[in-house]
């Protein structure tokens, strides 16, 4: 569902990403992990259409993302590292206007709308303006307008920073349900404990590198770490670069 081809993006001063090579089945949840400055960003970045790379293809759903950026990003929900609400709406207004950009017919998108509202625990904030949700409650409603047009992928950069316990759970049943509806989630995350629990295969980033992929089992044998959990893996793999 996805596949990165030789991916590279050289900002001139940094080479970000270098040669990345990646593949993602449908249905699977994909974790992206690395240090700070790893090109986790930059890879989703280029995923999403938001920067050009310097070299290399992205398909998602088979489709090339240059040469049919529309086709390929319809397939797509997308959740920037940073994303922007516009809190003078409403929770049901934001979605709307989301719904606009990605013209979305209005009947579907009121029933969507309504439907993630619902699955997302917001229903009854829906006609509140965005300023007086919390964190966790922003970070839902931003999952659900990345669904609305029914994307075949997500695409998700850190979606837990800043996220207290329970919204870092909230959030983790979010992405599992979507799993099991066959969508396929590509998600970077600092929070190890929480890849090590929710994704299918994860692949470890250093230096715009991928170092090491598979399940946390695989990971342990490139590592040569025995039995050990995700962040002995994971800092044993970064050390040794
Ligand atoms: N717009 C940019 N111009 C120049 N260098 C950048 C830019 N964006 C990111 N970088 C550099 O690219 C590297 C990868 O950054 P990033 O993709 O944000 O990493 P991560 O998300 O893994 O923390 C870093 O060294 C960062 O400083
Ligand atoms: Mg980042």
């Amino acid at each position: 569902m996805i596949e990165l081809h030789d991916l590279t993006k050289d900002y001139k001063t940094t080479l970000a990403v270098d040669r990345l090579n990646l593949h993602v089945r449908a249905g699977e949840i994909y974790g992206f992990i690395g240090p700070n400055g790893a090109g986790k960003t930059t890879t989703i970045r280029m995923m999403g259409g938001i920067i050009e790379p310097t070299s290399g293809a992205i398909s998602i759903g088979g489709i090339d993302l240059r040469k049919d950026p529309v086709a390929a990003k319809k397939m797509i929900g997308f959740v920037p590292d940073r994303p922007f609400l516009y809190e003078k709406l409403t929770g049901s207004e934001f979605l709307r206007f989301i719904a606009d950009l990605y013209a979305v017919a209005p009947r579907t998108a009121a029933r969507r709308a309504e439907e993630l509202l619902r699955q997302f625990a917001l229903w009854n904030w829906g006609n509140e303006i965005i300023e007086s949700y919390s964190h966790g409650m922003k970070q839902r409603l931003i999952i659900a307008a990345a669904l609305l047009h029914d994307p075949k992928v997500m695409i998700i950069d850190e979606p837990m920073v800043g996220l207290d316990p329970e919204a870092v759970r909230q959030v983790r049943d979010i992405l599992k349900e979507l799993a099991k509806q066959n969508v396929t989630v590509f998600v970077s995350t600092h929070t190890l404990s929480l890849a090590e629990d929710l994704c299918d295969r994860i692949g470890v980033i250093s230096k715009g590198t991928l170092l090491a992929e598979g399940t946390v089992a695989e990971l342990n044998r490139a590592a040569k770490t025995g039995n050990a959990g995700l962040e002995d893996v994971f800092l044993t793999l970064v050390r040794e670069g």
